[in-house]
């Protein structure tokens, strides 16, 4: 058992990209190098919180005291998720692709004279708005992100609303940023009380104020 504000708490996170196939040797997924979901349980664990750490095909070193549940695809995300329940906080930063490829080959799609492959997709579960929205089993704190380019504030806010969640970090990722797989990160997180705008800090730090925000929602 760990010492720290968040003893005795079981917390999920979801981390990383997920890969959804096309053939057993193509995929599609999102960009995410899972760096700010890594940075996120390592900061929770180090309050003393118990993580199980759910995360896609990630770059990113894996947390060092989570419980990994490794993942590919979206629906494996979900259901992975789900096991993990019930939790006491659940923060979504996964990258989840939205569409899957509707029928994967089980053989490798060759290149043919007779035309280009066509990909029919289906969309995917939504973890996040899932889990948001159960009814009994609903974690007592659902934080989810939102990556994005233009009108960060209101578009998030639209988020934190359609998806069911208490807090939505946003961030702006658009080209220059260099947020994509870099060490820093500038988040606005929104709430029912509204809108706090912390300043530009590495991802780590973003996860130490995070993590102490949790902590103080929770005691
Ligand atoms: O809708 P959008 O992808 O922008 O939402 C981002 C938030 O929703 C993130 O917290 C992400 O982890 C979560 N999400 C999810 N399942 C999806 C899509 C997004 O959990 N299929």
């Amino acid at each position: 058992l760990r010492a720290g504000p968040l003893a005795g708490k079981r917390i999920l996170v979801t981390s990383g990209p997920t890969h959804e196939p096309i053939d057993p040797v193509r995929y599609i997924a999102n960009r995410s190098s899972g760096a700010q979901g890594t940075a996120i349980a390592n900061a929770l664990t180090g309050l003393g919180a118990e993580v199980i750490f759910v995360t896609g095909p990630a770059t990113a070193p894996m947390p060092q005291h989570a419980k990994i549940v490794p993942v590919q695809t979206a629906r494996e995300m979900l259901a992975a998720a789900e096991d993990a329940l019930p939790v006491d906080a659940a923060i979504f930063t996964a990258a989840v692709a939205d569409w899957r490829v509707k029928s994967a080959s089980a053989q490798k799609l060759k290149k043919s004279k007779d035309g280009l492959p066509l990909l029919d997709f289906e969309e995917n579960p939504d973890i996040l708005h899932h889990i948001a929205t159960l009814s009994d089993k609903r974690p007592g704190l659902v934080i989810g992100f939102a990556a994005e380019t233009n009108d960060v504030v209101d578009h998030a806010t639209a988020k934190r609303l359609r998806k069911g969640c208490d807090w939505i970090v946003a961030n702006d990722v658009s080209a220059g940023t260099g947020v994509m797989g870099g060490a820093d990160n500038t988040v606005t997180v929104i709430d029912d009380s509204g809108v706090d705008s912390w300043p530009k800090m590495t991802k780590a730090e973003v996860a130490r104020r995070l993590a102490e925000r949790i902590a103080q929602a929770m005691s």
